[in-house]
Protein backbone atom coordinates (compact mmCIF):
# COMPACT_ATOMS: atom_id res chain seq x y z
CA UNK A 1 0.00 0.00 0.00
CA UNK A 2 0.91 3.56 -0.82
CA UNK A 3 0.60 6.47 1.94
CA UNK A 4 -1.49 9.65 0.57
CA UNK A 5 0.45 12.74 -0.42
CA UNK A 6 -0.36 15.55 1.30
CA UNK A 7 -0.29 18.63 -1.43
CA UNK A 8 1.56 21.45 0.54
CA UNK A 9 0.84 23.38 -2.74
CA UNK A 10 -2.91 22.88 -2.63
CA UNK A 11 -3.43 23.87 0.89
CA UNK A 12 -0.67 26.59 1.17
CA UNK A 13 -3.47 27.71 -2.32
CA UNK A 14 -6.26 27.85 -0.45
CA UNK A 15 -4.45 29.61 2.60
CA UNK A 16 -3.16 32.01 0.17
CA UNK A 17 -6.98 32.89 -0.96
CA UNK A 18 -7.92 33.35 2.11
CA UNK A 19 -5.35 35.87 2.64
CA UNK A 20 -5.70 37.02 -0.25
CA UNK A 21 -9.41 38.18 0.71
CA UNK A 22 -8.03 39.53 3.95
CA UNK A 23 -5.79 41.93 2.45
CA UNK A 24 -8.57 43.42 0.18
CA UNK A 25 -10.89 43.52 2.74
CA UNK A 26 -8.32 45.77 4.69
CA UNK A 27 -7.94 47.53 1.95
CA UNK A 28 -11.38 48.72 1.34
CA UNK A 29 -11.79 49.07 4.77
CA UNK A 30 -9.49 50.73 6.17
CA UNK A 31 -7.20 52.13 3.43
CA UNK A 32 -4.07 50.00 4.45
CA UNK A 33 -1.85 47.83 2.87
CA UNK A 34 -0.01 45.63 4.72
CA UNK A 35 3.65 45.86 3.98
CA UNK A 36 6.91 43.31 4.46
CA UNK A 37 10.25 44.70 4.79
CA UNK A 38 12.61 41.87 3.66
CA UNK A 39 16.66 42.37 4.76
CA UNK A 40 18.98 40.36 2.70
CA UNK A 41 22.63 40.58 4.07
CA UNK A 42 25.24 38.91 1.68
CA UNK A 43 24.63 36.72 -1.83
CA UNK A 44 23.69 33.15 -0.55
CA UNK A 45 21.92 31.59 -2.79
CA UNK A 46 20.02 30.05 -0.78
CA UNK A 47 18.68 33.04 1.08
CA UNK A 48 18.32 34.80 -2.51
CA UNK A 49 16.01 32.41 -3.27
CA UNK A 50 14.01 32.22 -0.10
CA UNK A 51 13.71 36.58 -0.36
CA UNK A 52 13.01 36.69 -3.95
CA UNK A 53 9.77 34.40 -3.31
CA UNK A 54 8.57 36.27 0.00
CA UNK A 55 8.45 39.44 -2.30
CA UNK A 56 6.87 37.53 -5.10
CA UNK A 57 4.35 36.38 -3.01
CA UNK A 58 3.80 40.02 -1.52
CA UNK A 59 2.89 41.02 -4.99
CA UNK A 60 0.68 38.26 -5.79
CA UNK A 61 -1.41 38.62 -2.47
CA UNK A 62 -1.64 42.35 -2.95
CA UNK A 63 0.76 43.30 -0.12
CA UNK A 64 3.78 45.85 -0.39
CA UNK A 65 7.03 44.72 0.11
CA UNK A 66 10.37 46.84 0.41
CA UNK A 67 13.39 44.81 -0.44
CA UNK A 68 17.02 46.11 1.73
CA UNK A 69 19.82 44.06 -0.19
CA UNK A 70 23.17 44.96 1.89
CA UNK A 71 26.72 43.88 1.47
CA UNK A 72 28.02 40.70 3.71
CA UNK A 73 30.07 42.74 4.88
CA UNK A 74 28.10 45.37 6.42
CA UNK A 75 28.87 46.43 10.04
CA UNK A 76 26.16 45.73 12.89
CA UNK A 77 25.46 48.88 13.83
CA UNK A 78 24.50 50.11 10.78
CA UNK A 79 22.04 46.89 10.38
CA UNK A 80 20.98 47.63 13.74
CA UNK A 81 20.44 51.29 12.37
CA UNK A 82 18.13 50.06 9.23
CA UNK A 83 15.88 47.97 11.52
CA UNK A 84 15.45 51.22 14.09
CA UNK A 85 14.30 52.98 10.71
CA UNK A 86 11.88 50.26 9.58
CA UNK A 87 10.33 50.21 13.55
CA UNK A 88 9.53 53.57 13.12
CA UNK A 89 7.92 53.81 9.39
CA UNK A 90 4.49 53.22 9.36
CA UNK A 91 4.33 51.54 5.84
CA UNK A 92 5.96 48.60 7.24
CA UNK A 93 4.17 46.50 9.18
CA UNK A 94 5.91 43.21 8.94
CA UNK A 95 10.18 42.80 9.43
CA UNK A 96 11.77 40.11 7.85
CA UNK A 97 15.73 39.67 8.07
CA UNK A 98 16.81 36.57 6.20
CA UNK A 99 18.83 34.45 8.13
CA UNK A 100 21.58 32.55 8.65
CA UNK A 101 23.51 36.72 9.07
CA UNK A 102 27.02 36.24 8.14
CA UNK A 103 29.78 35.63 10.84
CA UNK A 104 29.90 38.27 12.42
CA UNK A 105 26.83 39.79 12.90
CA UNK A 106 25.13 38.88 16.31
CA UNK A 107 21.66 37.25 15.15
CA UNK A 108 20.08 37.55 18.08
CA UNK A 109 21.30 41.02 18.74
CA UNK A 110 19.57 41.73 15.13
CA UNK A 111 15.99 40.27 16.18
CA UNK A 112 16.00 41.30 19.64
CA UNK A 113 16.40 44.90 17.99
CA UNK A 114 13.21 44.08 16.25
CA UNK A 115 9.69 45.84 17.48
CA UNK A 116 7.51 42.98 19.00
CA UNK A 117 4.34 44.01 16.88
CA UNK A 118 6.37 43.71 13.69
CA UNK A 119 8.38 40.26 14.07
CA UNK A 120 6.71 38.34 11.51
CA UNK A 121 9.13 35.61 11.35
CA UNK A 122 7.79 35.64 15.48
CA UNK A 123 11.51 35.12 16.90
CA UNK A 124 11.67 37.95 19.72
CA UNK A 125 12.16 36.63 22.72
CA UNK A 126 8.65 38.23 23.44
CA UNK A 127 6.80 36.28 20.92
CA UNK A 128 8.64 33.03 21.51
CA UNK A 129 7.40 33.56 25.32
CA UNK A 130 3.84 34.15 24.18
CA UNK A 131 4.23 30.83 21.78
CA UNK A 132 5.38 28.84 25.25
CA UNK A 133 1.85 30.68 26.96
CA UNK A 134 -0.48 29.60 24.45
CA UNK A 135 -1.48 32.44 22.85
CA UNK A 136 1.25 34.12 20.08
CA UNK A 137 0.57 37.20 18.14
CA UNK A 138 2.84 35.66 15.33
CA UNK A 139 3.04 31.71 15.12
CA UNK A 140 6.60 30.93 13.57
CA UNK A 141 5.82 30.41 10.23
CA UNK A 142 7.57 26.74 9.63
CA UNK A 143 5.40 25.43 12.68
CA UNK A 144 2.48 26.96 12.12
CA UNK A 145 2.63 25.76 7.87
CA UNK A 146 3.47 22.24 9.53
CA UNK A 147 -0.12 22.41 12.12
CA UNK A 148 -2.24 23.34 9.13
CA UNK A 149 -0.76 20.68 7.05
CA UNK A 150 -1.71 18.20 9.46
CA UNK A 151 -4.87 19.87 10.27
CA UNK A 152 -6.16 20.24 6.70
CA UNK A 153 -4.63 16.51 6.07
CA UNK A 154 -7.48 15.44 8.13
CA UNK A 155 -5.28 14.15 10.89
CA UNK A 156 -6.57 14.31 14.30
CA UNK A 157 -3.96 16.09 16.70
CA UNK A 158 -5.40 15.88 20.07
CA UNK A 159 -4.66 12.74 21.83
CA UNK A 160 -1.74 11.80 19.12
CA UNK A 161 1.42 11.06 20.10
CA UNK A 162 3.31 13.56 18.19
CA UNK A 163 7.40 12.64 17.51
CA UNK A 164 9.40 15.49 16.49
CA UNK A 165 12.94 14.92 15.37
CA UNK A 166 15.48 17.71 15.56
CA UNK A 167 15.04 20.41 18.66
CA UNK A 168 15.95 23.49 16.93
CA UNK A 169 15.11 26.93 17.81
CA UNK A 170 13.12 27.46 14.24
CA UNK A 171 11.34 24.23 13.95
CA UNK A 172 11.70 21.45 16.39
CA UNK A 173 10.79 23.01 20.08
CA UNK A 174 8.33 25.75 18.47
CA UNK A 175 6.48 22.50 16.30
CA UNK A 176 6.48 20.95 19.77
CA UNK A 177 5.12 23.35 22.09
CA UNK A 178 2.45 24.43 19.84
CA UNK A 179 1.19 20.89 19.53
CA UNK A 180 1.71 20.38 23.29
CA UNK A 181 -0.99 23.32 23.65
CA UNK A 182 -3.98 22.73 25.23
CA UNK A 183 -6.03 23.53 22.45
CA UNK A 184 -7.80 23.06 19.30
CA UNK A 185 -5.59 21.46 16.89
CA UNK A 186 -3.14 20.80 19.45
CA UNK A 187 -3.09 18.46 22.61
CA UNK A 188 -1.22 16.00 21.66
CA UNK A 189 1.39 14.23 23.48
CA UNK A 190 4.50 14.94 21.85
CA UNK A 191 8.18 13.75 22.39
CA UNK A 192 11.16 15.56 21.31
CA UNK A 193 14.32 13.78 19.89
CA UNK A 194 17.76 14.69 18.75
CA UNK A 195 21.01 13.45 18.54
CA UNK A 196 21.13 12.01 21.88
CA UNK A 197 18.23 10.32 21.72
CA UNK A 198 18.94 6.68 23.06
CA UNK A 199 17.38 4.91 20.86
CA UNK A 200 15.57 7.27 17.95
CA UNK A 201 13.42 4.28 16.26
CA UNK A 202 11.97 3.15 19.44
CA UNK A 203 10.52 6.43 19.75
CA UNK A 204 9.95 6.99 16.06
CA UNK A 205 8.05 3.83 15.86
CA UNK A 206 5.44 4.67 18.42
CA UNK A 207 4.47 8.19 16.31
CA UNK A 208 1.06 8.55 14.81
CA UNK A 209 2.30 11.72 13.84
CA UNK A 210 6.07 11.79 13.11
CA UNK A 211 8.05 15.30 12.02
CA UNK A 212 11.23 15.22 11.01
CA UNK A 213 13.37 18.30 11.03
CA UNK A 214 16.87 16.79 11.25
CA UNK A 215 18.84 18.81 8.69
CA UNK A 216 20.02 15.20 7.37
CA UNK A 217 18.97 13.28 4.11
CA UNK A 218 18.01 9.72 4.89
CA UNK A 219 17.65 10.60 8.54
CA UNK A 220 14.28 8.55 8.99
CA UNK A 221 14.07 5.38 7.21
CA UNK A 222 10.10 2.99 6.42
CA UNK A 223 10.98 0.59 9.40
CA UNK A 224 11.31 3.59 11.43
CA UNK A 225 7.40 4.38 10.84
CA UNK A 226 4.72 3.09 12.32
CA UNK A 227 2.32 1.30 9.74
CA UNK A 228 -0.70 4.56 9.20
CA UNK A 229 1.64 7.42 11.11
CA UNK A 230 1.32 10.85 9.14
CA UNK A 231 5.30 11.87 8.67
CA UNK A 232 5.65 15.13 8.16
CA UNK A 233 9.14 15.89 6.37
CA UNK A 234 10.66 19.34 6.98
CA UNK A 235 13.92 18.59 5.73
CA UNK A 236 15.26 20.74 2.71
CA UNK A 237 18.50 19.20 1.67
CA UNK A 238 20.31 20.18 -1.52
CA UNK A 239 21.75 16.98 -3.15
CA UNK A 240 23.03 17.94 -6.44
CA UNK A 241 20.76 18.92 -10.09
CA UNK A 242 18.32 17.56 -11.65
CA UNK A 243 19.03 16.32 -15.54
CA UNK A 244 16.85 19.79 -16.22
CA UNK A 245 19.77 21.85 -14.17
CA UNK A 246 17.89 22.55 -11.57
CA UNK A 247 18.73 21.77 -7.83
CA UNK A 248 17.63 18.83 -6.79
CA UNK A 249 16.11 18.90 -3.18
CA UNK A 250 15.50 15.56 -1.14
CA UNK A 251 13.75 15.91 2.73
CA UNK A 252 14.99 14.22 5.62
CA UNK A 253 12.87 10.98 5.35
CA UNK A 254 13.78 8.35 2.72
CA UNK A 255 10.51 8.78 0.70
CA UNK A 256 10.69 5.69 -1.19
CA UNK A 257 10.68 3.08 1.73
CA UNK A 258 8.62 5.81 3.87
CA UNK A 259 5.89 5.54 1.15
CA UNK A 260 4.99 2.53 1.59
CA UNK A 261 4.65 1.79 5.24
CA UNK A 262 3.15 5.79 6.49
CA UNK A 263 -0.30 6.81 5.59
CA UNK A 264 0.07 10.12 4.82
CA UNK A 265 3.09 11.82 3.81
CA UNK A 266 4.48 14.68 2.50
CA UNK A 267 6.87 14.95 -0.69
CA UNK A 268 9.85 17.07 -0.81
CA UNK A 269 9.49 19.65 -2.51
CA UNK A 270 5.75 20.34 -2.44
CA UNK A 271 5.08 19.59 1.28
CA UNK A 272 6.11 22.14 4.28
CA UNK A 273 8.16 24.64 2.36
CA UNK A 274 5.35 26.04 0.41
CA UNK A 275 3.54 26.61 3.95
CA UNK A 276 6.11 28.55 5.26
CA UNK A 277 5.86 31.51 3.49
CA UNK A 278 1.41 31.19 3.21
CA UNK A 279 1.93 31.64 6.87
CA UNK A 280 4.73 34.43 6.81
CA UNK A 281 1.99 36.11 4.68
CA UNK A 282 -0.75 35.56 7.17
CA UNK A 283 1.76 36.96 9.79
CA UNK A 284 2.26 40.24 7.99
CA UNK A 285 -1.77 40.29 7.78
CA UNK A 286 -1.72 39.74 11.08
CA UNK A 287 0.55 42.65 11.84
CA UNK A 288 -1.41 45.37 9.79
CA UNK A 289 -4.56 44.44 11.60
CA UNK A 290 -2.50 44.29 14.99
CA UNK A 291 -1.17 48.12 13.74
CA UNK A 292 -5.17 49.11 13.54
CA UNK A 293 -5.91 47.68 16.84
CA UNK A 294 -8.21 44.92 15.11
CA UNK A 295 -8.55 41.35 15.91
CA UNK A 296 -5.41 39.22 14.73
CA UNK A 297 -7.99 37.04 12.15
CA UNK A 298 -10.19 38.83 9.77
N1 LIG B 1 10.57 23.78 4.45
C1 LIG B 1 10.87 24.84 5.16
O1 LIG B 1 10.25 25.86 5.06
C2 LIG B 1 11.98 24.75 6.16
C3 LIG B 1 12.13 25.73 7.14
C4 LIG B 1 13.14 25.58 8.09
C5 LIG B 1 14.00 24.49 8.01
N2 LIG B 1 13.84 23.59 7.01
C6 LIG B 1 14.70 22.42 6.90
O2 LIG B 1 14.42 21.58 8.01
C7 LIG B 1 15.61 20.92 8.42
C8 LIG B 1 15.87 21.23 9.87
O3 LIG B 1 16.12 22.61 10.02
P1 LIG B 1 16.61 23.23 11.40
O4 LIG B 1 16.91 24.64 11.16
O5 LIG B 1 15.64 22.83 12.45
O6 LIG B 1 17.99 22.40 11.56
P2 LIG B 1 19.11 22.43 12.70
O7 LIG B 1 19.14 23.74 13.39
O8 LIG B 1 20.34 21.90 12.04
O9 LIG B 1 18.60 21.35 13.76
C9 LIG B 1 18.58 19.98 13.45
C10 LIG B 1 18.07 19.23 14.65
O10 LIG B 1 17.99 17.85 14.30
C11 LIG B 1 18.70 17.06 15.24
N3 LIG B 1 19.28 15.94 14.50
C12 LIG B 1 20.16 15.98 13.47
N4 LIG B 1 20.44 14.74 13.04
C13 LIG B 1 19.74 13.90 13.82
C14 LIG B 1 19.63 12.49 13.88
N5 LIG B 1 20.30 11.70 13.03
N6 LIG B 1 18.82 11.95 14.83
C15 LIG B 1 18.14 12.73 15.69
N7 LIG B 1 18.21 14.09 15.68
C16 LIG B 1 19.00 14.65 14.75
C17 LIG B 1 19.75 17.98 15.85
O11 LIG B 1 20.05 17.51 17.15
P3 LIG B 1 21.06 18.29 18.15
O12 LIG B 1 20.27 19.42 18.72
O13 LIG B 1 21.40 17.27 19.18
O14 LIG B 1 22.22 18.74 17.30
C18 LIG B 1 19.03 19.32 15.86
O15 LIG B 1 18.24 19.47 17.03
C19 LIG B 1 16.71 21.42 7.47
O16 LIG B 1 16.81 20.49 6.40
C20 LIG B 1 16.16 22.72 6.97
O17 LIG B 1 16.66 23.06 5.68
C21 LIG B 1 12.84 23.69 6.10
Amino acid sequence: MSAQLIDGKAIAQAIREEIRLGVERLRQEHGVVPGLATVLVGDNPASVSYVTAKNKACAELGMASFQHTLPADITEEKLLALIDQLNRDASVHGILVQLPLPKGICESRVIEAIDPRKDVDGFHPVNVGRLMLGDPVFPPCTPAGIQALIIRSGTPIEGAEVVVVGRSNIVGKPVAVMLLQKQRGANATVTVCHTQTRDLAFHTRRADILIVAAGRPQAITGDMIRPGATVIDVGVNRVGYTESGKVKLVGDVDFDSAVKVAGKITPVPGGVGPMTITMLMRNTLRAARLHLGLPLDG
